[in-house]
């Protein structure tokens, strides 16, 4: 997605070796008209996908999911990683270890939220070693409800999460691909969707 692209270059920093900071636009400030076009295109791109709801998990997937949710016309449920004192339902619940913060969290949805036969779209802003993918698609396996796509703002390429969700025979479809960072620059992959 070049308008995505072109911010990327525009605002993204890239931090050591693996690291880009997206705070002007995606994790910190939003820029809603870049996320309702970002939201757009990924319902252009699963359209014909049969999606009942938009999965992602807290905190910043959540603005690229209400977006797709609003143009698919379809809820979005965000996994929660910390249990709040109102949620005595049933939970959907697995564990999460992220590489990039060396730590494990539990993440959690209401079963209450997730039907049996759902087809569901799992949007976030990045895929690195997709673990958070992985813990969204386990939550959906234990309400029996099927995972027809994920969508994600920003993959790095370099990093192993692609690779884990096509062996699974999922579609992948991500807005930017990074293949490098070289001298402090961002080196783009073919995207999917274009
Ligand atoms: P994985 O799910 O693909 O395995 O990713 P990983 O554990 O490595 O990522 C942990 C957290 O760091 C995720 O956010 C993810 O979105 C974020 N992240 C990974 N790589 C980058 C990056 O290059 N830049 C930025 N800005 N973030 C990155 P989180 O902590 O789970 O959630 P959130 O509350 O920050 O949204
Ligand atoms: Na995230
Ligand atoms: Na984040």
């Amino acid at each position: 997605m070049k308008l995505l692209e072109d911010r990327i270059h525009l605002e993204g920093r890239v931090l050591g070796n693996d690291i880009l900071k997206v705070d002007r636009f995606l994790t910190h400030q939003i820029d809603y008209k870049l996320m309702k076009a970002i939201g757009k295109r990924f319902a252009d791109v699963f359209a014909d996908s049969g999606v009942t709801k938009v999965i992602t998990i807290e905190a910043s997937g959540i603005a690229p999911a209400i977006y797709a949710a609003e143009a698919l016309d379809v809820p979005m449920v965000f996994a929660k990683k910390a249990k709040n004192i109102t949620m005595n339902d049933e939970l959907l619940t697995t564990e999460v270890y992220s590489f990039t913060k060396k730590m494990t969290s539990t993440v959690q949805i209401s079963k209450k939220f997730i039907e049996e036969n759902d087809k569901v779209l799992i949007i976030d802003d990045f895929l690195a070693n997709g673990q958070a993918a992985l813990g969204l698609i386990k939550l959906m396996e234990q309400a029996n409800s099927e995972v027809v796509g994920l969508g994600m703002v920003i993959e790095k390429s370099f990093q192993d999460g692609r690779k884990q969700l096509l062996d699974k025979g999922l579609k992948l479809v991500s807005l930017a691909r990074i293949e490098k960072f070289e001298k402090g620059e961002v080196v783009f992959a073919k995207a999917d969707d274009s």
